[in-house]
């Protein structure tokens, strides 16, 4: 007997996806990158490296290193701009479906506004989303993401200076991650995506030195996948736009969990450097989990975690 195809399809108000999987920012270059490995357009979307307005260097070398079950990052935002990647990147994607994302980076908030200015007519892209973790340099180097306040006007000015939907992307950083995703909300951000990662140390015992150049880093992979499912779990239940979760996802299994807490999408990061194909496995599994369970449509699990 033949079972129907499951709907993975998922529907964030502005933005239709033919699944929940989307790559996270960072991990997965301009996109491009992984054209020989996988079908780009099997993807839910593609969320690109983060754009400051002009190209960047990012931080000196070593900028990896790695933890039980994590990896710790200090790249420090390096990227080719937005002027490169509208005339070299953006032309490559003509024939590609899958919606393109741009994750907007800025020293100021001004900046952020210059990058989406710039950008706002490219019709291939479907959203930004805003890097509110970036180091303000006028504000003694406090990134918006860690204040209410400070996200709040940043989100506003992101909203009346875009044609298109902004998703705020959240840090962990924070004390109370529900109070910076309401801001966001309030100044009218069309969803949040969380989590970015976790401010982090690593030292080498033999130099007793910090292991990145950069001293701190941020931590990513299956080590943060609880605190990420706790936080998307909180925001999920205090907001009503749509939520897209990330952290440490490397199995369908580990994706479903953050649907079930109330993300309507995922972002996948770190998998990507184990294995350019892991998305698609990913998303058959997905596939896989709703065919066993009879589920005909994937957007029925979002939020239907049980609690007594
Ligand atoms: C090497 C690397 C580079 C990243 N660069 C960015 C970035 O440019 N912008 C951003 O918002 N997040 C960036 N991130 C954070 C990821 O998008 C994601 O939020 C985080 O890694 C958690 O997901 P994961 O555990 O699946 O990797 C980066 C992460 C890694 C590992």
């Amino acid at each position: 007997m033949s079972v129907r195809k499951p709907d993975l399809s998922v529907n964030l108000g502005f933005l239709k996806l033919r699944n929940p999987v989307l790559v996270a920012s960072g991990t997965f270059g301009y996109g491009l990158e992984f054209a020989p490995f996988i079908d780009l357009d099997r993807l839910g979307g593609i969320v690109v490296k983060g754009l400051y307005f002009h190209p960047r260097p990012g931080n000196p070398p070593p900028r990896l290193a790695e933890s039980p079950s994590g990896l710790i990052n200090s790249i420090g935002l390096q990227g080719i701009g937005v002027k490169a990647f509208c005339e070299k990147i953006l032309p490559q994607f003509e024939k590609t479906r899958a919606p393109l994302i741009v994750n907007v980076c800025g020293e100021t908030d001004d900046e952020y506004a210059a990058v989406i200015d710039f950008l706002n007519k490219q019709e291939r892209i479907a959203a930004f989303e805003l890097n509110i973790s970036c180091p303000n340099v006028k504000k003694n180097g406090l990134c918006p993401a860690l204040s209410a306040e400070a996200t709040f006007s940043l989100v506003r000015l992101a909203r009346r200076t875009s044609i298109r939907p902004i998703v705020t992307k959240l840090s962990p950083n924070v004390t109370n991650i529900v109070e910076i995703a309401k801001a966001a909300e309030e100044a009218g951000s069309d969803a949040v995506s969380l989590v970015n990662t976790f401010l982090a140390l690593a030292v080498d015992v033999e130099t007793r030195r910090p292991r990145l150049a950069n001293v701190f880093g941020g931590l990513s992979g299956p080590a943060i996948k609880p605190l990420a499912l706790r936080m998307v779990y909180q925001v999920a239940s205090a907001v009503k736009i749509p939520v897209i979760g990330m952290g440490g996802i490397m199995s369908g299994r580990d994706a479903l969990e953050f649907l079930i807490v109330g993300a309507r999408a995922v972002e996948v990061g770190t998998a990507n450097l184990i294995n350019p194909d892991a998305t698609i496995r990913i998303i058959q599994e997905i596939e896989d989990y709703c065919r066993e369970k009879k589920i005909m449509k994937v957007e029925d699990i979002v939020g239907t975690l049980k609690i007594d």
